[in-house]
């Protein structure tokens, strides 16, 4: 079982939008997702409860011991991966989820106050010497988006899927769809399938215990 977790501290930069879509784009590729959310604005949640089939499990986590609960119970399951949402501010269960990740994905949209307001926590993925990615959201422009992904790399790998902006993902998520079953030809469903490839190989290729763990800048 693999554990990736969506951390930063912006609020808007697309945490939950690409839980909730990651996880589906797994799922449909045969994974057994189990869904923690982490956030108190429940946003991954309310999409399950807007969901009619079961799965992915979804589990709403209020700290963490409940969060060390959840995962040890998840390791006894049959979950093949977790993918935690996190809160958009520095709170200490934020810090429990990094250190329990095998990967760590930072979403941010091409735009400087997006990039500036990491800093934290890129601090904690470091400290916790967890394997990290950039994933650019909210792709508009590929000059913009190039240019973000450029700065990004001076301060760890960046995913070379970027993700666009695309009202199909705010309208899947109102009706409790993942992308890639609401829209399974658009663009969004062939990101976030490439997403998962992508993502699901650097959690095969990456030792996730001590230095040899850890990719992105040092
Ligand atoms: N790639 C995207 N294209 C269009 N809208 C997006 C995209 N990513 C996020 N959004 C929208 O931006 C808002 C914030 O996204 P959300 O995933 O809730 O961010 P966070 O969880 O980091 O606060 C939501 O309204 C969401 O629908
Ligand atoms: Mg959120």
């Amino acid at each position: 079982m693999k554990i990736i977790s969506f951390v930063t501290r912006k609020g808007g930069s697309g945490k939950s939008t690409l839980t909730i879509n990651l996880g589906i784009a797994a799922e449909l590729s045969g994974e057994r997702v189990l869904f923690l959310d982490c956030d108190e604005q429940n946003t991954l949640s309310k999409w399950a409860e807007r969901r009619e089939a079961e799965t992915p499990i979804f589990e709403i986590i209020a700290d963490q011991i409940q969060l060390k609960e959840a995962l040890k119970e998840a390791a006894e399951g049959d979950f093949s991966i977790v993918i935690i949402d996190t809160p958009g501010f520095n709170v200490p269960i934020v810090h429990d989820v990094i250190r329990h990740s095998d990967l760590c994905l930072v979403p941010t949209r091409p735009s400087t106050a997006d990039i500036e307001a990491m800093a934290s926590v890129l601090l904690a993925i470091k400290a916790e010497r967890r394997d990290f990615a950039f994933v650019v959201n909210q792709a508009s422009s590929v000059a913009r988006s190039m240019e973000a992904s450029a700065g990004l790399k001076a301060l760890g790998d960046v995913c070379p899927i970027m993700i666009g902006a695309r009202v199909a993902l705010q309208d899947a998520i109102d009706t409790g769809w993942g992308i890639s079953e609401f829209q399974q030809r658009g663009k969004a469903s062939r990101e976030f399938a490439a997403l998962w490839d992508w993502v699901k190989n650097r959690l095969n290729t990456t030792v996730t215990d001590g230095k040899l763990g850890l990719k992105g800048s040092s």
